[in-house]
């Protein structure tokens, strides 16, 4: 979490870090700030809240000659969100920005008073900054004085700084958090991710744990440990310029939930044309572990349901922020799953790191080209849901449900359990099928009314067996997420173990039912909740009458074959808790305290 970038060249940096900063806001956006070298000296601009707010901030200054800077969007992990917490943080003789956890400030801000320093912020990175400066007024020499300042840190870090002494150049470090150098033509820049300066550049040097980079604009240093200067590869992202422009969409999420047949039905076509392990990886796993953080984790779930159907392989799940502290039990003809859609997820690759540790084979499933979870797995399956800028995630689950099911296919055909006619055959429907069958979903006008009910009611429920239990898992999350009304998700046969208590006159909820297996089921559990005032909104196939005769209101999603159902009813269910938050008037696309990409665990 938290965006960095930095600029040295030709250009105004203040315009360049702003632009740049917006294009990082989904890494965090409770404060913002910059520095900016001018020909008057570093002059520093922050703010709480939205980089929108720094912006006026910073044009109302008029820099003149602004050529070099460093900016950051911050989510807030040591202290308030405000503008004494924003960074950059510093002193007259050096500024810096910061993505990552300084896991022993507390110490480090100990020792600095001793020193004389005075700390005006609660951060942790203030620490990191005042650190810097006192191995600064030591050494007298930038690249030194950070290489004794990293020597000083436990915990993870980015770092983008700036000495007041050499105003036309960038330094950076970084562990455990990302950073790359993008490399321009008389201009260079850093930044957490390559979209904050894919509009100026798409070449780019990625900075590893413990290297660090001076960068002007005509020039980029990288240094190893013991001083060592190190001639790094020159990648180039095979990304486009991120598009900005909600083509017409009242919110980045709408657009993205309209984006997913098309971005379901490219990941089919790029993972059919042989980008994906071939049914020889899959043949001799005995086990599947699946791990994830989030809407990337109900992915894995329903993954799980698909694997152990179609392919009969036992499948174990868990977030990878238990599975990376839990001395997993693996063996060697396990495999192991990661999603992730950033592919930079702090616990996800913590845990890929631990299983790589033990040589167990693993597979990742990830939406971002070259990201660290990608780099560091054994094999990659790549989705291609394009860039999700909404931090609610909607295309980028999707795809990920269409890999996993991709997944098990493959898994099913190198156990024997289907031939490849029959996977083939799967895959086909819904390649042809899902942009009809999530048109008429988008078309529904119940959601909407559905919506209204929702928005009324402090608390929700969410019930289904199956996959439709995790699905209910998602639609419960992004409820939370975007309306901030409370939501659970329960397996439809466990809500009467004591959480039926909280169901009193009124209460909604939301019963997914696409499986016929489980029609008689979860009507009985419906009946239930309904003798004690509940209201059903239930989401079902058009012919479940089953389960439409005995709900409030039903969400209807065609009949299609049930290949389809888990992605009608997943856009069904996102579009219920867009709603929601539309009517309750809330930031849907930047919502409160969230972050798009958690790299801290
Ligand atoms: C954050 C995001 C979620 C996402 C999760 C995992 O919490 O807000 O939308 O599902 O991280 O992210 P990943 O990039 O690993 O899929």
């Amino acid at each position: 979490m938290c965006g960095i970038i930095g600029y040295t060249g030709y250009g105004d940096a203040s315009e360049i870090i702003t632009s740049g900063l917006h294009l990082l806001e989904y890494r965090g956006y409770d404060s913002a700030g910059m520095t900016i070298c001018t020909d008057s000296g570093l002059m520093t601009v922050k703010t709480e809240g939205r980089v929108s707010e720094l912006e006026k901030k910073v044009k109302s200054k008029q820099f003149k000659n602004a050529f070099c800077g460093i900016g950051h969007t911050r989510w807030a992990t040591h202290g308030e969100p405000s503008e004494k917490n924003a960074h950059p943080h510093g002193t007259g003789n050096v500024m810096l920005v910061h993505n990552g956890i300084i896991e022993n400030c507390a110490e480090l801000r100990q020792m600095l008073k001793k020193h004389g320093y005075r700390f005006d912020s609660d951060t942790d990175t203030q620490a990191a900054a005042y650190m810097l400066d006192l191995e600064y007024k030591e050494e007298k020499d930038s690249i030194k004085a950070i290489a004794d300042l990293i020597k000083h840190l436990k915990g993870s870090y980015a770092f983008g700084i700036i000495f007041a002494d050499e105003p036309d150049t960038i330094y950076s470090v970084k562990k455990d958090s990302p950073l790359l150098i993008g490399i321009g033509e008389n201009e260079n820049f850093i930044a957490s991710d390559i979209s904050a300066f894919i509009n100026h550049t798409k070449k780019y040097i990625r900075l590893c744990d413990g290297e660090i980079a001076r960068i002007t604009k005509s020039d980029i240093e990288v240094y190893g440990t013991g001083g060592k200067r190190l001639f790094k590869d020159i990648e180039t992202a095979d990304i486009g310029a991120v598009e900005l422009e909600k083509k017409g969409f009242e919110h980045y999420m709408l657009k993205e939930i309209y984006e997913q047949p098309e971005a379901v039905r490219k990941t089919i076509r790029f993972l059919s044309n042989g980008n994906m392990p071939d049914t020889r990886y899959f043949k001799d796993i005995e086990v599947f572990h699946i791990t994830a953080c989030g809407t990337a984790m109900h992915a894995g779930l329903i993954g799980k349901y698909f694997i152990e159907n179609f392919a009969r392989v036992p499948v174990y799940t868990e977030l990878a922020g238990e599975f990376r502290y839990k001395n997993p039990i693996l063996s060697k003809n396990d495999i192991v799953a990661l999603i992730s859609q950033s592919g930079e997820t702090a616990d996800t690759l913590a845990a890929l790191r631990l299983v790589n540790s033990r040589n167990i084979k693993t597979l990742s499933i990830v939406n971002t080209d070259g990201s660290a979870i990608a780099r560091e797995s054994d094999n990659v399956i790549y989705t291609k849901a394009g860039t999700e800028i909404a931090v609610a995630s909607t295309k980028a689950f999707t795809v990920q449900v269409a890999a996993m099911l991709l997944t098990a296919l493959k898994t099913a055909e190198a156990k024997e359990k289907m031939t490849k006619g029959e996977a083939d055959s799967i895959i086909g429907y819904i390649y042809n099928n899902i942009e009809r069958s999530l048109l008429s979903v988008f078309h529904s006008d119940t959601i909407e009314k559905a919506s209204e009910i929702i928005s009324a009611r402090h608390d929700v429920f969410f019930i289904g067996r199956g996959y439709d239990n995790y699905l209910g898992m998602e639609g419960s999350l992004k409820l939370k997420e975007i309306s901030y009304i409370h939501s659970e998700a329960y397996a439809a046969g466990e809500l009467k173990h004591g959480t039926i208590s909280l169901i009193e006159k009124g209460t909604p909820v939301i019963a997914i039912a696409t499986d016929e297996l489980y029609y008689d089921k979860i009507k009985n559990n419906i009946e239930e909740v309904k003798s004690r005032g509940g209201y059903i909104i239930s989401v079902c196939p058009e012919n479940a009458e089953k389960i439409k005769e005995v709900s409030d209101t039903a969400i209807l999603i065609p009949n299609d074959d049930k290949p389809l159902r888990p992605f009608s009813a997943a856009a069904a269910i996102q579009l219920l808790a867009y709603h929601t938050a539309k009517k309750l008037g809330k930031d849907i696309d930047k919502p409160r305290n969230l972050a798009k990409s958690v790299t801290v665990e």
